[in-house]
């Protein structure tokens, strides 16, 4: 292998410019040819690749987003677009991939690895739903963010005797909630993996009232099975003893400095995709397994949604 691409692909995530740094330098220590494909798979079908030296990732580690920057691409998901994807990395030069993203993104490697393109997938998304790591790339910064809006939320939520319904991302997967639920303090989570009724609801947030808290906070994941504003209509429409306030907190969960935790793994995981193609593998994606660097097959990452562990939804209960 002379030469490797790398590219970030689907919804940007905190620590994927750390990761794409380490890939580069890495491969350069290996002394091997870098691309960088701006856009993921929608930059390769255009044949927007450049190659990369060392200071082409200086300065980024510390920054969110992506400098490669990074799209949703359709085109991709039909085997027409995959063979044109095929094409451009021949034209390239290029003879291994390293794909940094989301489930999406890992199924758009597993169709070039098919085609018997060398592919190997590293997991970012905030949104930590990807099977085979314990934690993707972003999602420690996303639960920072979580963590601090939760804490302001709460200093005017007390002081006004509110309750306040506060929406995080996750698609639909329930584990930024449930883990920025139990690091907020809330006093209730909803999320996809539950079914739950507005009743229900509704009682929590009027005991917290009659227990003479000063505030209750919700934490509705985006997935849920009734949305903030159904909530927050139920809570309105009856007597809970709390102004209801929502707050939907976006995409500022998407961006940001990416944490400690964040570029570590990052920079770990980068290490290991390169050390993967050039061991020969392929149709895999590294993970963090209990600590350690270890890898899973593309497919089976992909074929299932990491579930949220058991222990963090009792551990809440406990402590709310
Ligand atoms: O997968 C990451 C994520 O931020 C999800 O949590 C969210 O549902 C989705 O992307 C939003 O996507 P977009 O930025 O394309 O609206």
């Amino acid at each position: 292998m002379k030469c490797i691409g790398v590219m970030t692909s689907g919804g940007d995530s905190p620590g994927m410019n750390a990761c794409v740094r380490s890939v580069v330098r890495t491969a350069l220590a290996k002394e091997l040819t870098v691309k960088g494909i701006q856009r993921g798979f929608a930059g390769l079908l255009d044949g927007d690749i450049h190659e990369m030296g060392r200071r082409d990732v200086s300065g980024i580690i510390q920054r969110g987003g992506t400098v490669l920057q990074t799209a949703r691409c359709l085109e991709f998901m039909e085997p027409k677009g995959q063979r044109l994807g095929l094409r451009r990395l021949n034209e390239e030069g290029i003879d291994g991939l390293t794909v940094i993203g989301g489930d999406g993104s890992l199924r758009g490697g597993i169709a070039l690895h098919k085609m018997g393109f060398p592919v190997v997938g590293a997991p970012g998304s905030i949104d930590n739903d990807i099977a085979g790591t314990d934690m993707s790339i972003g999602t420690d910064t996303t639960l920072n963010t979580i963590m601090r809006a939760l804490d302001a939320l709460r200093d005017t939520a007390s002081s006004h005797e509110r309750a306040f319904l506060v929406e995080v991302m996750g698609r639909k997967c329930g584990y930024l909630a449930a883990v920025g639920g139990i690091l907020g303090g809330a006093e209730m989570i909803l999320i996809p993996e539950a079914a739950f009724d507005l009743e229900d609801v509704a009682h929590a947030v009027q005991d917290a009232y009659i227990q003479g808290k000063s505030h209750a906070l919700i934490v509705v994941a985006e997935g849920a099975q009734h949305d903030i504003n159904q909530v927050a209509e139920y809570l309105r429409q009856h007597e809970v003893g709390f102004d209801v306030r929502l707050t939907i907190l976006g995409h500022v969960q998407r961006g940001g400095r990416p944490t400690a935790f964040d570029r570590l793994l990052a920079t770990r995981l980068g290490v290991a995709a390169v050390n993967e193609l050039l061991a020969g593998n392929s149709g895999v994606m590294v993970g963090l397994q209990g600590g350690e660097i270890g890898t899973i097959s593309l497919e089976e990452a992909t074929s299932r949604q990491r579930e949220v562990k058991q222990e963090y939804l009792d551990l809440f209960n406990y402590v709310s």
